[in-house]
């Protein structure tokens, strides 16, 4: 379904396909970021970085072509949140193999939550968005799934998901705005 509703909707659809295709290229650079670090230091869980970004680059594609199709700009500041992903994962990963999956943990619980009440809005509003909305959303839940199971949250790392979450909803804030 195209998106012929009001201008109201289109720009909400406009703006959730923008936040989504930014969120994409920054998850890519964290994860990065922290393959990188992980190649030297973690070297087991590489694999799982591996998988990750195979998922978040097909994701990004996914958006990426909805976004040119329909001839939607993307968020201004996607080199920001490619330098913010890279800083953030680097910083993540140079203080611990638990620090790399709380910060994924934290990030794929935000970014899940947001899937939520996009696909409310989505499912009554454009359906060829939800689609594509609903079809990452088991890789990102199999994301949070693994950073729950493979990182621990004594008080340290709590502090660590508290600015990972609060850095999170501030870019996605910000991509609604740029
Ligand atoms: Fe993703
Ligand atoms: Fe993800």
């Amino acid at each position: 379904m195209e998106t012929t509703a009001a201008p109201a909707v289109t720009r909400e659809v406009e703006r959730i396909l923008r936040v989504d295709h930014a969120g994409e290229y920054g998850a890519i650079h964290i994860y990065r970021a922290q393959r990188f670090i992980a190649r030297r230091f973690y070297p087991d869980i590489v694999s799982e970085f591996d998988e990750m970004l195979a998922h978040e680059r097909g994701h990004f594609r996914r958006f990426d072509e909805i976004l040119r199709r329909r001839s939607i700009r993307h968020c201004y500041a996607l080199k920001l949140w490619a330098l913010g992903g890279l800083l953030l994962g680097s910083f993540a990963a140079l203080l611990g193999r638990n620090a790399i999956w709380v910060c994924t943990y934290s990030i794929e619980s935000t970014v899940l939550h947001h899937l939520g009440w996009q696909l409310e809005f989505l499912d009554l509003h454009d359906r060829e968005v939800f689609d594509a909305v609903q079809s990452i959303q088991a890789d990102e839940e199999e994301h949070r799934d693994k950073g729950l199971k493979y990182g621990t949250s004594p008080d340290a790392h709590r502090c660590i998901f508290w600015v990972v979450r609060r850095a999170t909803e501030f870019a996605i804030w910000l991509s609604t705005k740029l």
